[in-house]
């Protein structure tokens, strides 16, 4: 039988952490040939609310759910971890600037690079969830310099799926139709979903919508601005779709991605299309044995273009602000 693989859950309290870690523990993120052993890591305060969850696991009594440890410290959180799953983080305060919340940030995420690179297993994949995620995850990098800057990626999956979604109701067709859609750049509001290289049923996607109206002022403003609109709906902001996309990123991360598809995930950038080496922006990419590849050679036209590079402009600031911090 396969040895259990470790994951270990940051913010394993929250709300996001509950609708994750059930479906961690049932299969669906690594598949069901896969045991799985958990690692909660929270602060003090939220131990106790980890514990549990940890009851209702065990009430669960999966099967392939090896165990399940809780740690308050990020050195005994990572330990061995083969997965790391980045939820918890510092929202943003009233009056809060973008300054203070990456600096308040940066202290949940250099702690926890470091405890990444001293006693993580050799084939860490990091997922960062918490936000502001591009940034937190350049920062958790920074400080693990003897993993490889590609371990560590950001979630644009959620942006992805629901611009998969919005696509299929306005073409009336199901998701699974559409094919190449793209999140670029920063888990933000300047994100940049594009449909220009999407094929639904085989036709491009674009022209299929032959509506650029609708594109700039209704898909573009409605993904991105998503999260806001869960808010205000259900009085808490998205959590199950949020673990859901989070399942979905590192299932293909390790799985591999569908033959002539691809998805977006925040993955460091090469200096393709324009983005800046070194950041971690959102790019269409395929995985393939285990490993996330940027998809290359695409025609950027015009309106995409000024979208993508106002998003990686974002994304540069955002380096600039932690650089002066000396978060990284
Ligand atoms: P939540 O507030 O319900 O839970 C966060 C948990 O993190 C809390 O239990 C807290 O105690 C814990 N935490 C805080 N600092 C920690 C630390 N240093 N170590 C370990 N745990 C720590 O928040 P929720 O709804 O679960 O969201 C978590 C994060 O995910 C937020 O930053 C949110 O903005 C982000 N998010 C990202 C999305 C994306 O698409 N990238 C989508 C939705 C949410």
């Amino acid at each position: 039988a396969q040895a259990p693989v470790n994951v270990t859950v940051t913010g394993a309290a929250g709300q996001i952490g509950y609708a994750l870690l059930f479906r961690i523990a049932s299969g669906q993120l690594l598949g069901q040939d896969t045991p799985v052993r958990l690692r909660l890591l929270e602060v003090p305060q939220a131990v106790k609310a980890a514990e549990g969850t940890a009851m209702e696991l065990d009430d669960c009594a999966f099967p392939l759910l090896k165990g399940i440890d809780i740690f308050d410290d990020p050195n005994s959180g990572f330990e061995g971890a083969n997965i790391g799953l980045l939820v918890g983080a510092r929202p943003r305060g009233p009056g809060m600037e973008r300054g203070d919340l990456l600096k308040a940030n940066g202290g949940i995420f250099k702690p926890q690079g470091a405890a990444i690179n001293a006693g993580a297993a050799d084939d860490i994949r990091v997922l960062v969830v918490g936000n502001p995620a591009n940034t937190n995850a350049l920062i958790a990098q920074a400080h693990a310099p003897d993993v490889p800057a590609e371990r560590f990626t950001a979630m644009t999956r959620l942006d992805h799926n629901r611009a998969l979604s919005q696509l299929a109701a306005k073409l009336n067709v199901s998701v699974t139709d559409i094919k190449k859609l793209t999140i670029w750049g920063n888990h933000s509001a300047t994100q940049y979903p594009d449909i220009f290289q999407s094929e639904v049923g085989g036709a491009n996607g674009a022209a299929a919508v032959d509506d650029e109206k609708w594109l700039a002022e209704e898909f573009i403003p409605t993904v991105a601005k998503r999260g806001a609109a869960i808010i205000d709906a259900r009085g808490a902001s998205s959590a199950a779709s949020a673990a859901n996309a989070a399942i979905d990123h590192v299932h293909d991360w390790v799985n591999g991605t569908p033959e002539g598809d691809w998805t977006s995930a925040g993955v460091v950038s090469d200096g393709s299309y324009g983005v800046p080496e070194g950041l971690i922006s959102s790019f269409p990419v395929t995985a393939r044995g285990g490993r996330f590849e940027i998809v290359q050679g695409l025609d950027i036209n015009a309106f995409s273009r000024s979208r993508i590079d106002a998003s990686v402009a974002e994304l540069a600031a955002e380096r600039d602000t932690v650089t002066e911090l000396g978060l990284v």
